[in-house]
Parts: C-alpha cells; structure tokens; sequence
C-alpha cells in the first residue's frame, strides 16, 4: 500500500474545522494590526535560503528538500518564509512604495528533520515580517501580536522568552570570548558541538547533551557584553511589553537556528505539548535585506508552527467549535423521484443552502437516519399524495413541526428554512 511520506500528514475532513478556526483567529488579529497577506511560491532557488538563513545553519546545511529541475537549476522547497518574503520585498520593489510593509503569510513549510510529536516534515506555519523599520516598538508589536493569537484562541500554559543577540559587531567580540572559554572545555564537548565550535558557536547553548549544557552553564553571557545601542533597543522592547502587559522572561541561552537575527529574538513555549513546545519564534534581523541585495532597511518578524499550536489547543481541550450548520436533506418516498430530488437539491443549493441528499436509493427509514446524522435542521420529503396534490411536506426535525408548501413557491420554502 502507498502511504504518505514519513513526516507528512493527511489533514482529514474532520480536522479542518480547527484549521479554519485556527486561520480565522489568525487572520483577524493580522486584520486589527494591519499585516496585509502575502503568497509566495513552494520553491525557491536554493541560494536564495542557503544565504538568507545561513550555510551553517542546521536547515540548510542538513535539512532542506532541494533538488535540480531540467534546466539544471537547484531549487528548495521552502523551510521558512522570512526569506521568501525578503526576496518578494526586493523584487517588486515594495519598500519603494511604503516605507513600513507590515506583511503576513500561511503557508506549508518544508524540512527533513526527524519527526515526533509536534515535528513534521511538512508542516504549516502562520507569520508575520515587519520591514522596513528599526523601532523597537514593532519587536514589541511582533511579540504582541503573536501571544494575542495564541490567548484569543484560549491557550493557557505559555511562556514568553526574550534575548537580545545585539549587533553584529558586538555579538562578533562576545564570540571570541566564548572561544577562549569553550576551547579549555574543549574535549568534554559533544561531537556535533566541537561541529558547531567551528561552524555556528552560538548554537552550542542549544545542545541537550547533558555534558554539554553542564558547561554551558558556566559560559559567558551574549546578553552581558551588548554594545550600548542593543541594550538600548532591548530596555525599550522590555517597557512596551510591559505597558502592553505580556508577560515574560528573559532567558540569555537564547540563540535561534537561523543566522540572520540582530538584537531581538523571542519564542513562545507551551508546557502543554512535549518535546516539541515551541509554539513560534522569531525575531529582528536587519541585516537580511541587504544581505540579498536589496537597500539597507531593517525587518522584525515571528513565525509559528499551526500543528503545534493545534496540538497544544487539543490538549487543553480548548477547541470546542460550533456545530457545522446543515439546513435541509431531502427525502425521496419512492425511487421514482430521486431524480427530481437531485434537480431540487441543486436549485435550492443555488439559494445559497446546505443541502444533501440519498444518492443510493435507500428506504425512507434509512434516509431519515441519514438526516439525522447529518443534523440536519429540515427534512424535504418528496413524493407520495403531498406531491400529487401539488405539495412538498417540510418538517422541522428539532420539534417535527410541519410545513405543507406548494411545489413552485421556492420563496417560501427557502424562507422558512433560511429564518429558522
Ligand atoms: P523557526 O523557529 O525555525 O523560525 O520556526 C518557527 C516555528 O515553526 C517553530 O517555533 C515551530 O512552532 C514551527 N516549526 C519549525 N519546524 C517545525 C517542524 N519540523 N514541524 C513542525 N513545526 C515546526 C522561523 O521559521 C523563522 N522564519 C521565524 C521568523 C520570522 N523570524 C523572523 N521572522
């Protein structure tokens, strides 16, 4: 049997309600904060993420699905959308238009990690970049906009975790100190972090081997060696947060996979979900656009895994959604009239109505059944000595209360129905 590729899921019928639910609240607190709606391709030239999100990240370098197309070109399906934006930005020139683009996306990401609960290797995620501006205050409104989604939906076990990576040229000395402390500890390393001592030293602070978050622990702090401007930047993110009233922690171990971050970064963790817990993650990354040669303009932005968060809202069974509403099944009383059944179920679908109908030439025990699974608010029977005289019978399925209507008078069949 053929099955869907290990870190892919289905998405069933009965799962989609949570989805649209999930969107819906997504897209109105986008609404209320003015982030307009962008759709860019699946794929994109590899180089495009290979220098958007850094070689030596672990994306690019072990988890990217790329591969070469006729012409010879390599392309990636895309693991993350701040790139894909950027790139967008620059090509159609937006940041011409309007010096702030507040945009933002839902959209399936790509990556080959290893999956578990919360991991996929498809999976979706919703986000938002702000380019174009180096206030502070939009970190802040980032961070905002990302905790108000997630407590409109209802969630309630989450923490909020802030850093600060400062600027380059900071973050560059601060690097070299912690060389000189992690070269005596040197051997005690984990392979894949004597790995990251020479390719990404930062992500060290991200190892779960034992040994090495040990001595971490002890390991100078980015966050103690801030140039002045990025300790400035962050005093002022911290405040807006405050006034804003999210709560939240700062925690120096900080570091995010991705290499374009530039003073803020922050991700939102729940306790209700496993291994797996955060929720999204984002941050400031200024020197991106250039980086892909467009103008030298700032950006800020989150993105947040919509499986995650439906898990956690699963687990906090949170999600308790409104009945899907079904107006009218029709019942045929004989086999002579299914096919007028089908004709009057399409004209009344037209009416703008949820309606369904037997397509198996069923019983009308069995018909009925099948309204009632449905929950259908009307039953429509068709045929027998109502039709004959020139008449429907209409029955109200949550009281039985019934409805003789003369066949040509849609305006009040419909009526009845649409008022009820
Ligand atoms: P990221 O931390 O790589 O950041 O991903 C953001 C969120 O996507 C994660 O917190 C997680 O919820 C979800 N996620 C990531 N990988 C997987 C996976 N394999 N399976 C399920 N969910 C996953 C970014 O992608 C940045 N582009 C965020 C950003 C936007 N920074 C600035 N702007």
């Amino acid at each position: 049997m053929i099955k869907a590729v290990t870190g892919t899921k289905d998405i069933l019928p009965e799962e989609i309600p949570n989805w649209k639910f999930l969107e819906k609240v997504v897209t109105s607190v986008f609404d209320n904060y003015n982030y307009k709606e962008i759709r860019t391709p699946i794929f994109e030239e590899t180089k495009l993420f290979a220098r958007g999100i850094g070689e030596s990240t672990d994306i690019v370098s072990k988890e990217m699905y790329t591969f070469t197309d006729r012409s010879n070109t390599s392309l990636t399906l895309k693991p993350e959308m701040t790139a894909s934006v950027v790139r967008a930005l620059i090509e159609h020139a937006l940041y011409k238009k309007q010096s702030l683009n507040k945009f933002y996306y839902i959209s399936p990401m790509f990556r080959q990690e290893r999956p578990q609960a919360g991991r996929l290797r498809q999976f979706h995620q919703f986000g938002a970049e702000a380019i174009g501006s180096n206030n502070p205050l939009l970190d802040a409104e980032i961070i905002i906009v990302a905790y108000t989604i997630l407590k409109k939906l209802g969630l309630k076990n989450l923490t909020v975790k802030i850093n600060s990576l400062g600027l380059p040229e900071s973050r560059e000395n601060y690097k070299k100190l912690l060389r000189e402390y992690l070269i005596k500890h040197f051997d005690k390393l984990s392979n894949e972090s004597k790995k990251r001592f020479q390719t990404n030293i930062l992500r060290i602070f991200d190892s779960k081997d034992e040994q090495d978050i040990m001595i971490m622990q002890n390991a100078p702090l980015l966050l103690e060696y801030l140039d002045n401007e990025s300790l400035e930047h962050f005093e002022k993110v911290k405040k807006a947060l405050v006034n804003a009233g999210i709560p939240f922690e700062i925690e120096p171990k900080l570091v995010r996979g991705l290499d374009y971050y530039t003073n803020t970064t922050f991700e939102i963790i729940s306790s209700s979900v496993g291994a797996q817990n955060a929720l999204c993650g984002g941050g400031r990354y200024n020197g991106l656009v250039k980086e892909l040669e467009g103008p030298d303009i700032p950006g800020v932005g989150f993105a947040a895994g919509m499986e995650r968060i439906l898990l956690a809202c699963e687990n906090e069974k949170i999600l308790s959604l409104e009945e899907d509403k079904f107006d009218l099944y029709i019942l045929a009383i004989d086999k002579d009239f299914v096919d007028i059944v089908f004709d009057l179920a399409i004209k009344l679908r037209n009416f703008d109505l949820k309606v369904e109908l037997d397509y198996f030439n069923r019983s009308l025990k069995a018909q009925l059944r099948e309204a009632n699974k449905l929950k259908a608010k009307f039953a429509l029977f068709v045929g027998g000595d109502e039709f004959k005289n020139g008449f429907y019978l209409l029955k109200k399925m949550s009281d039985g209360t019934q409805f003789n209507i003369p066949i040509s008078d849609w305006n009040k069949l419909v009526s009845i129905i649409k008022e009820s």
